[in-house]
């Protein structure tokens, strides 16, 4: 018999959470407005809300939290982390930030400035945020099959080199700053971007001499799937092909919270000595000293621990593998969902899903509360609520996909846990028709307004 993937650690420390009852869930979720991050988490039996800073730290990473160098100077744990991102990146300088739109602030900072045109694949909220805030427009160029759950393709991260060639050629080159690839693409589903399109992304930026930065969250993940479906690639190890990856880039923003396992922390990493010194300036002026720039030296030492585990082939398996297992379960029962499966996520499309539910009326939204209520699953919205208004026209933007996002914490959650999940969408899925109203907003921030949104049922 073929032996069947496993996690490639066992529990040293547990965490006990507590179910509910539906009738303690429809009063909860109504006093929290309809937004499932009001919830507290005591309120959640399974939280899918995200895998950013909710991974399980492994044994070696806490005990270098107990040999962190907290100086506010210079610290061991600086040099620490500084070499384990040249050696896993290969870039030579780097900023330590609290967390990726930190890494952000203080990079577009030092790049972006208003009136600029910022390319890239599904830029992540955050990311988008940070342009448009500096009055500055993000540019989606992914691919058109990343829009079509149905579609099998390899690498729906992959960026359309017409569509960015189209925005290379009609702006002038001092309008756009960089290139953005984001790695996974987490907007359209965790979707990998394959070396050979990182290739052509950067040989043609080059033709216009425009740098290219990796949005790196989940870079690990990414090369995870270029091993395994990029045939060229097959035979070389994960971390040979991160290298390689980060070959292409002039620099990077990181997210640690996520491939790095750590529950808080980010950077910035690059090439330029001239853009380091830039940025440096920034970096103290928001996170602090350049040495440690919002971490503390603990925090730091368990993230150059995380690189390590968070590139290590079999670890990648398991999480991967573990995320498939979710999709394909749901997927084998009917329940539309973005296919191929992302790395750290499975996207139901929800349109599909809930076809009744009017679009002005929040149909992912509308899912995840349906979801939460059924079985005290909290995943999230990746839909309207999170496209936000045009900034132009103040407008609802209607994203072609309309997501609700299953998203698994590394190392915290075992196959019965998927079983559970799995159950309870089936559940919703089996009276989807039942479903026809969806949600109204009553109250929204003028930017990023998911996150404080207050909604009543429509
Ligand atoms: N880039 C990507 C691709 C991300 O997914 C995120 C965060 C960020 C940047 C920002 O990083 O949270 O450390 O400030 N994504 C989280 C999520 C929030 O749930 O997908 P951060």
């Amino acid at each position: 018999m073929k032996l069947p993937f496993t996690e490639s650690y066992k529990i040293k420390m547990v965490e006990t959470i507590r179910r509910s009852t539906r009738e303690e869930r429809e009063q909860w979720i109504k006093e929290a407005k309809y937004n499932l991050f009001n919830l507290k988490s005591s309120q959640v039996f399974i939280d899918l809300l995200t895998d950013s800073g909710t991974g399980a730290m492994s044994d070696k990473q806490w005990s270098e939290m107990m040999i962190g160098d907290e100086s506010y100077a210079g610290a061991t744990s600086y040099y620490k982390l500084k070499d384990a991102i040249r050696d896993i990146t290969g870039f030579p300088y780097y900023l330590p930030t609290h967390q990726g739109r930190a890494a952000e602030n203080v990079l577009f900072s030092a790049m972006i400035k208003e009136g600029d045109i910022v390319p890239g694949n599904s830029h992540l909220d955050t990311t988008k945020g940070h342009i448009e805030f500096r009055k500055a427009q993000a540019i989606d160029c992914t691919i058109n099959e990343a829009f079509n759950t149905a579609i099998d393709h390899p690498f729906k991260g992959n960026i359309d080199l017409d569509k960015l060639k189209d925005v290379l050629e009609k702006y002038p080159a001092e309008q756009i700053p960089l290139i953005i690839v984001t790695i996974t693409c987490n907007s359209s589903g965790g979707q990998p971007v394959s070396l050979k399109n990182i290739k052509a992304v950067k040989k043609m930026a080059s033709q216009y001499g425009i740098p290219v930065f990796f949005d790196s969250a989940r870079f690990a993940e990414n090369a995870y799937f270029i091993k395994t479906r990029e045939k060229e690639y097959k035979n070389m190890g994960i971390r040979e092909i991160v290298r390689e990856m980060f070959s292409y880039a002039d620099g990077m923003t990181m997210s640690s919270k996520k491939d790095a396992i750590v529950n808080m922390g980010g950077f910035i990493a690059m090439n330029s000595n001239v853009l380091f010194e830039q940025a440096s300036m920034y970096n103290i002026l928001f996170e602090g000293y350049i040495s440690y720039g919002g971490m503390s030296g603990r925090d730091m030492n368990a993230l150059a621990q995380g690189l390590y585990e968070g590139t290590d082939f079999d670890f990648l398996e398991s999480r991967i593998k573990q995320v498939a297992y979710l999709g394909q379960n749901l997927k084998d029962n009917g329940v539309p969902v973005q296919y191929p499966f992302g790395g750290h996520a499975i996207f139901v499309d929800a349109k599909k899903f809930l076809p009744n539910v009017p679009k002005e009326e929040f149909i992912a939204q509308t899912l995840a509360i349906e979801l939460y209520i059924e079985c005290g699953v909290r995943g999230v919205e990746i839909g309207t609520l999170l496209a936000d208004r045009d900034p132009g026209t103040r407008e609802n933007r209607y994203p072609d996909l309309e997501f609700l996002r299953l998203t698994i914490p590394r190392r915290v959650y075992t196959s019965n846990h998927m079983d559970y999940v799995i159950a309870g969408l089936l559940n919703v899925f089996e009276r989807r028709n039942e479903i026809n109203r969806g949600l109204k907003i009553v109250k929204e921030a003028p930017i990023l307004r998911h996150f404080t949104v207050d909604l009543k049922r429509a």
